[in-house]
């Protein structure tokens, strides 16, 4: 028995060693699984479909890069804006005179009754590239990326993007020379050129219709961004964009998220070009209707989707670019508004603005 008696102690702390070693491994395990899932939950919110991978199928898609344009000009549209559709086609999309080579491809996403109708336009026109995820405001966020997605992979020849939204006059005469003349040097190989938005206060107000909650953006002031009614940039831009945003957690305010956020994992930068925006439709309506011969100080305008006022201030830009008019008409003065500040409703969000 003496002899064993040791072996037995031994196997018995043997055995309480191999106990707390279990429960220790056991715990390792226990707190290995929690915390992955916790970090999982806690950091990064669960993908909801294959949308957070941003991968878009395409229901329809036509190489619109084909012939290399000069300038590619991606547009936001609504589903059933047919009529915005087809003027952007004959103005800014079919400018004439001696323009480079100009072409519009129109980012569209699923709507329940009106796919007919859109097959039987792109047969037409060839101009959309429609995404596989359910056309909404707040998927607007996809179609931005998927816009830009296509746009490098497709157009990487081509030498500028513009991102519009379907009611925004732009003056295409005047925003080409702008690029020929100002903006070549300006790198767009690492900038956006765009109305820059600064320090811009998220809305709180649980009434409004652009109300962000704390859990969707957690900062009280939006990163720095650029207005997604227009801006300028090249494919590479567009592709450093599309990389950089699947790095983020989902924001569905598209241009804040793609033109700030996504912008500065990217190290994207951006140029000012404000003083080319009039926020108003009240200038180009006065410059539309004026006999003045002279070109508008502004290139972009919003129209809030007064289609007759795109086609006649259009007309006016191409008279101006035609006949050389010199520069530049000024909206007649009005009494200044006496607060510092006014709001206009972007596509996307409020803008809020200090008067210039
Ligand atoms: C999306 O990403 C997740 C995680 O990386 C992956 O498991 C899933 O297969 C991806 N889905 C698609 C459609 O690529
Ligand atoms: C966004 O698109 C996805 C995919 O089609 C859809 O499941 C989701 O409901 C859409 N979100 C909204 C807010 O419409
Ligand atoms: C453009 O894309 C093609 C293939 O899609 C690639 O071979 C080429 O290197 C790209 N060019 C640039 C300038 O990125």
């Amino acid at each position: 028995m003496k002899e064993f008696f040791p072996n037995i102690l031994c196997c018995k702390y043997l055995l309480n060693s191999i106990k707390r070693l279990g429960l220790v491994i056991f715990c390792l395990c226990f707190m290995f699984i929690y915390g992955t899932y916790f970090f999982r939950t806690s950091t990064s919110r669960q993908p909801k479909s294959d949308l957070d991978n941003y991968t878009f199928d395409y229901l329809i898609e036509n190489d619109i890069c084909e012939n290399v344009p000069y300038l590619l000009i991606l547009v936001h549209s609504a589903s059933n804006h047919f009529e915005h559709r087809n003027v952007i086609r004959e103005t800014m999309g079919n400018p004439g005179g001696k323009l480079p080579s100009i072409k519009v491809a129109f980012l569209l996403a699923i709507t329940e009754d009106l796919q007919d109708k859109i097959w039987e336009e792109n047969q037409k026109h060839a101009d959309i590239i429609q995404g596989n995820f359910v056309d909404s405001y707040r998927n607007l966020t996809y179609k931005h990326a998927m816009g830009l997605s296509w746009a490098s992979s497709n157009c990487n020849r081509t030498k500028y993007i513009m991102k519009m939204d379907d009611d925004i006059f732009v003056d295409i005469y005047q925003l080409v020379d702008y690029i020929k003349n100002k903006l070549g040097d300006l790198h767009l190989q690492k900038n956006i050129a765009c109305y820059y938005q600064r320090s811009m206060p998220v809305v709180r107000d649980t009434v409004s219709k652009w109300y962000v909650s704390k859990t969707e953006y957690q900062s009280d002031t939006f990163d720095d961004y650029c207005s997604g009614w227009a801006y300028i940039t090249t494919p590479k831009v567009a592709g450093l964009l599309y990389e950089a945003v699947k790095k983020l957690p989902f924001f569905w305010v598209d241009d804040v998220h793609l033109t700030g956020s996504a912008a500065q994992v990217a190290g994207v930068g951006r140029i000012r070009l404000n003083q080319l925006y009039a926020l108003e439709t009240d200038g180009l309506l006065d410059w539309t209707r004026s006999k003045a011969e002279l070109r508008w100080d502004k290139v972009f305008a919003p129209t809030w989707g007064d289609l007759d006022l795109s086609r006649r201030a259009h007309k006016k830009a191409r008279m101006c670019h035609n006949r050389l008019c010199k520069c530049c008409y000024r909206k007649p003065t009005t009494p200044r508004p006496t607060t510092s500040s006014t709001t206009v409703k972007g596509s996307a969000q409020l803008i809020v603005f200090p008067i210039h």
